[in-house]
């Protein structure tokens, strides 16, 4: 029996809400509705945010309204704060995550506030979710590589990591939000973190800007790691990071998993159809270069 390895679907959001193109509503529940027939177990759909801050997820709400769940298939949405929860909540949302940084520089970009106070923040909000019973995961931004304050200590990785599982997270994904990552500083990076977390209760989330994404969810293999975030067709990046275009693509994440061995339980035929719609709004920009 090959061994199972899993990935996190992050196209609706992660892939979605940085094009600047406002996507119609419909678009992206009909892209969700396609991802959930590709064999995901997780799907991130949306973020509840400050529609100032990110227009592209206004429609939160809307798209988690208007999509068919499928049994079995947990539909998260991102959450910053109280009121993001709330609403995730009223959509019903199966699973929230909170994300916060590795640097200052970014937490302050992406959050509009240091470090601590994100904590801070999110703890009344991990609170909610395990009274309500949601599922509560966590981001850690920046791992290797952040674009204001540099390259980023593994230690401080770590400690935001091991705050974050604190907070109740039962799982804490590890952004290279700007895919600067190598083999060798994600290994550095992973070997503090695994201090606090096991494997099991890590993912790798890494962007492809530099084109290393695979090599470094190579690298995070070796260290026993078995979920990846990525978006199909390759799509994204994050508003606030300067050079973060592009999630790995799920379906190049699917093959190399298979070349090495790896079940990820997904449909190649289906994803390649939801690649090529992904593809396709974001083709329908008209300002996208
Ligand atoms: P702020 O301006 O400091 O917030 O932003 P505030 O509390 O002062 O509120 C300002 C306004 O926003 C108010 O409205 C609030 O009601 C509203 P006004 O009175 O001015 O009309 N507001 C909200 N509206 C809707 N939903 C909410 C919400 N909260 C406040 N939840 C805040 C602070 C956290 C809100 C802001 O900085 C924000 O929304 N940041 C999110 C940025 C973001 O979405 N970034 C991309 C996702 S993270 C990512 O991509 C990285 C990841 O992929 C991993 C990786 O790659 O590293 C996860
Ligand atoms: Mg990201």
């Amino acid at each position: 029996m090959p061994e199972r390895a899993e990935i996190f679907e992050m196209g609706p959001r992660d892939g979605l809400q940085n094009e600047k193109r406002l996507i119609p509503t419909a678009e992206k529940i009909a892209l969700v509705d396609l991802l959930s027939r590709a064999g995901f177990r997780r799907i991130e759909v949306t973020s509840f945010v400050s529609p100032k801050w990110v227009p592209q997820m206004a429609d939160a709400a809307q798209v988690l309204a208007g999509i068919t769940r499928a049994p079995g298939i947990r539909y998260a949405a991102l959450t910053p704060n109280l009121q993001g929860y709330a609403a995730a909540k009223a959509a019903r949302a199966s699973e929230v995550a909170i994300f916060a940084s590795a640097s200052e520089g970014f937490s302050r970009a992406n959050l509009n506030c240091s470090i601590a106070e994100s904590l801070e923040r999110f703890a009344p909000l991990a609170e909610a979710a395990r009274a309500d019973g949601l599922p509560l995961r966590g981001y850690v931004s920046v791992v290797t590589d952040c674009p204001f304050d540099g390259p980023t200590p593994p230690a401080q990785v770590a400690r935001v990591a091991a705050a974050l599982r604190d907070l109740g997270c039962y799982e804490v994904s590890l952004g290279d939000t700007i895919g600067q990552g190598t083999p060798a500083t994600i290994t550095a990076m992973l070997q503090a973190v695994l201090a606090e977390l096991p494997p099991d209760r890590l993912a790798g989330h890494y962007h492809d800007t530099a084109g290393r994404a695979l090599d470094n969810i190579e690298a995070s293999l070796a260290l026993g790691l078995r979920v990846f975030d990525a978006a199909v067709g390759g799509l994204g990046g994050c508003p606030y990071a300067p050079g973060a275009a592009g999630n790995v693509a799920t379906e190049a994440v699917a093959a190399r998993l298979a070349a090495l061995g790896f079940d990820t339980g997904l449909d190649p035929v289906i994803l390649e159809e939801a690649a090529q719609l992904a593809r396709a709004m974001r083709a329908g920009a008209s300002d996208h270069v």
